[in-house]
């Protein structure tokens, strides 16, 4: 049997801003198996970071039944949010995110460290994941010090150096020029055949979602399969 890392049936979200109520997602239903690549596409506004928010437990949401590599998102305290996000998933952002006093190493050291590895172990597993993302020479350089596509590469080995289940990725090439952008898609696609996470893939960008084994549309606040 294969294990589904997301399982989402009948997501309702709304946003109350002032007197107006917002129906985001409604009666949304998504899976996603183990090893996984999919998309989740749409126009700006549908809700596509929204969804993504929810299942990592950054979000709440107002009614359905959200697993997430088999937990339960519904009531969580949180301790257990922090806990989950921990545990089992990571979060590749368009803005990168970088610690800018920490070098590019400390940086991936981080997620380590907060986990409770030895710095020694945290160091070893940082070095080799930045010599993959071609960043073998850059590990003391600093944020300032590293280019767009540079800095990229960290926000994607820092995501990864964890070796978690499920990796949430917001537009991770949407700051990026074609070359760069190109080159992030080729690094993301080899690290997944080598550690077979799975991966949400949230962009307007259709080259990188070609990158999916399947791929979505938010519609109406609806996940609808795009036939590629
Ligand atoms: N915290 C919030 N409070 C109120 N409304 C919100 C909040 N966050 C998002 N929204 C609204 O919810 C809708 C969905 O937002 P979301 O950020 O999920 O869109 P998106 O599909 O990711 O768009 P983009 O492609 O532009 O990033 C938008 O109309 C947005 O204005
Ligand atoms: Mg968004």
């Amino acid at each position: 049997m294969t294990t589904l890392n997301v399982n989402v049936k009948g997501l309702e979200k709304f946003y109350q801003v002032g007197e107006s109520k917002y129906h985001i997602l409604n009666e949304l239903d998504f899976e996603v198996n183990a090893g996984e690549i999919v998309s989740v596409e749409g126009a700006s506004g549908v809700g596509k970071s929204t969804l993504l928010n929810i299942l990592g437990a950054m979000d709440g949401f107002d009614s359905g039944v959200v697993e997430v590599c088999g937990v339960s998102l519904k009531s969580l305290s949180e301790r257990e949010k922090e806990n989950f996000r921990a545990e089992k998933i990571s979060f590749i952002f368009q803005q990168h995110l970088l610690l800018p006093d920490f070098t590019a190493l400390e940086n991936v050291m981080m997620p380590l460290l907060i986990a409770k590895l030895s710095s020694k172990e945290a160091k070893l597993r940082a070095t080799e994941i930045l010599a993959k993302v071609g960043l073998g020479e850059r590990l003391h350089s600093f944020p300032s010090q590293l280019s767009g596509g540079e800095s990229a590469r960290v926000g994607v080995a820092r995501a990864l150096v964890g070796r978690k289940q499920l990796i949430l990725a917001d537009e991770p090439t949407g700051n990026l020029d074609r070359n760069n952008s190109r080159h992030l898609m080729d690094l993301i696609r080899d690290l997944q055949r080598e550690f077979q996470f799975s991966l949400i893939l949230v962009t307007h960008d259709m080259e990188l979602a070609s990158l999916a084994h399947r791929r979505n549309r938010i519609v109406s606040g609806k996940l609808t399969n795009v036939l590629s």
